[in-house]
């Protein structure tokens, strides 16, 4: 019926063998499935789930919001209040709302060139921008995830336009540049890559790329559909360039701003945004853009994520990183524990003490995340399936929750010890 049985290919066991589970329910920290089998979730629906799942208030919202008609094609206040929201909290000057995370990429890169006149994309091994034709190169998430290089139906044409440099390798950045600066509409990045594992940027580097971008008239896209509003109230840019006193020209959100509903922004600097049609001739549109239950959805969770919200999230993904880390090396299983504020994953690779890019993050042992994934699942905890992918956790964990997986751990740890070092 459906290709791989699942409607996005991240949802398949075909990294660890098996069939996905089929959810039933869904509420706080806890999934339920067909067969009545409760896990406690670390997959957060890979990133929306910031107040974990159902949350009375939301629901309540959403319960309003379609009640009041759930489609009307004209401005409505939810999109508003939504918009407000993202223009308070990030250094976007002007937001607009689309769907989804690729949508949002896609469209940024339009303008991105519509604004410069260029036609080149620079991007990163193993970040992943959606599956925006341009951007389907050396990508993360499932495309790692799958092993695949690319994918057929992508013309070369549209991927010749992209140039795709090592993550945090400032000098190759800084070479492209030098090569190929005037004809460079834009660098996109992962403000912290968590589509590889989460490879968080060395010190300096997201600065760096805005530096170098500004002096060559190119614009620095840095997508924020993963981490923000997760990682920090202003997402990443509030751990680095609010501190460090740069911005991006433009950015892209998605997941937590829509509340478990397909809402996405992409937003920037005024004088770039105002080049998008109706006020400039740069064309991008959406019938179901700022829906009003999604965008309801969306300014609700936002408004719920408080500063003891994000507390709460960085003080459970510290403890769940340790307590896995700590059992991994309990059962000599050498691994990489790292995140980006509280995005962490684990990477089972061995002789390294940081993983600072895709090739790296490519060398781990897939079959000891394996044997690692199903003990937690059998034990009930629900990781990703991807030994490239985010642990996402919510306001929602409480103490049993993280009991659960402090429980499950050393069994696990120990299967993943099982399977012999390659
Ligand atoms: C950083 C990043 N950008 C873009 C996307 C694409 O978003 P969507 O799946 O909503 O199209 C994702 C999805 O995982 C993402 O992690």
């Amino acid at each position: 019926m459906t290709p791989g049985g699942v409607n996005s290919p991240v949802r398949a066991f075909r990294a660890v063998g098996g069939t996905p589970r089929f959810i039933v329910h869904a509420s706080g920290a806890y999934l339920t499935d067909a067969d009545g089998n409760d896990y406690v979730d670390l997959v957060g629906s890979w990133g929306p789930m910031l107040l974990g799942h159902a949350h009375p208030e939301i629901v309540d919202a959403v319960q309003r919001a379609v009640a009041a008609g759930t489609s009307f094609g004209t401005p409505s206040e939810p999109e508003l209040l939504l918009a407000e929201e993202l223009v308070a909290r990030t250094p976007v000057d002007a937001v607009r709302l689309v769907s989804s995370g690729t949508e949002a990429t896609m469209s940024a890169i339009r303008l991105a060139r519509g604004c410069t006149g260029r036609d080149l994309v620079v991007k990163f091994a193993g970040c992943y921008h959606g599956h925006v034709d341009s951007l389907l190169v050396a990508a993360g998430s499932g495309v790692a995830t799958l092993g695949l290089p690319g994918t057929p139906g992508v013309p070369d044409a549209s991927t010749g336009q992209t140039i795709v440099v090592p993550y945090n390798d400032s000098a190759a950045v800084e070479q492209v540049f030098a090569e190929h600066g005037d004809r460079i509409a834009c660098v996109i990045t992962e403000a912290a890559a968590g589509n590889m594992g989460v490879v968080p940027p060395l010190p300096g580097f997201n600065r760096m790329l805005s530096e170098t971008c500004a002096r060559h008239g190119a614009l620095l896209i840095s997508d924020e559909v993963m981490t923000g509003f997760r990682v920090s109230r202003s997402g990443h840019w509030g751990l680095d360039g609010a501190h460090e006193g740069w911005r991006p020209d433009l950015m892209t959100f998605g997941k937590v701003m829509g509340g478990g509903f397909p809402a996405a922004a992409f937003g920037g600097r005024a004088d770039l945004m105002s080049q998008l049609a109706p006020e400039g001739p740069v064309y991008q549109a959406g019938t179901l853009a700022g829906n009003p239950v999604a965008t309801t959805a969306g300014y609700t969770t936002l408004r719920l994520a408080t500063d003891a919200v994000y507390e709460h999230v960085d003080s459970v993904a510290g403890q769940v990183r340790e307590l896995a880390s700590d059992a991994l090396s309990e059962a000599g299983v050498a691994h990489v524990a790292q995140g980006a504020g509280n995005l962490f994953s684990i990477f089972f690779v061995d002789g390294l003490d940081a993983v600072t890019d895709f090739e790296q993050a490519q060398r781990q042992q897939v079959e000891r995340h394996k044997a690692f994934f199903h003990a937690m699942l059998d034990a009930g905890v629900h990781l990703p399936p991807s030994a490239f992918e985010a642990w996402f956790v919510s306001a929602a964990h409480d103490e049993r929750a993280v009991e659960t997986i402090a429980e499950a751990l050393p069994a696990a740890a120990r299967a993943a010890g099982s399977v012999p070092a390659r």
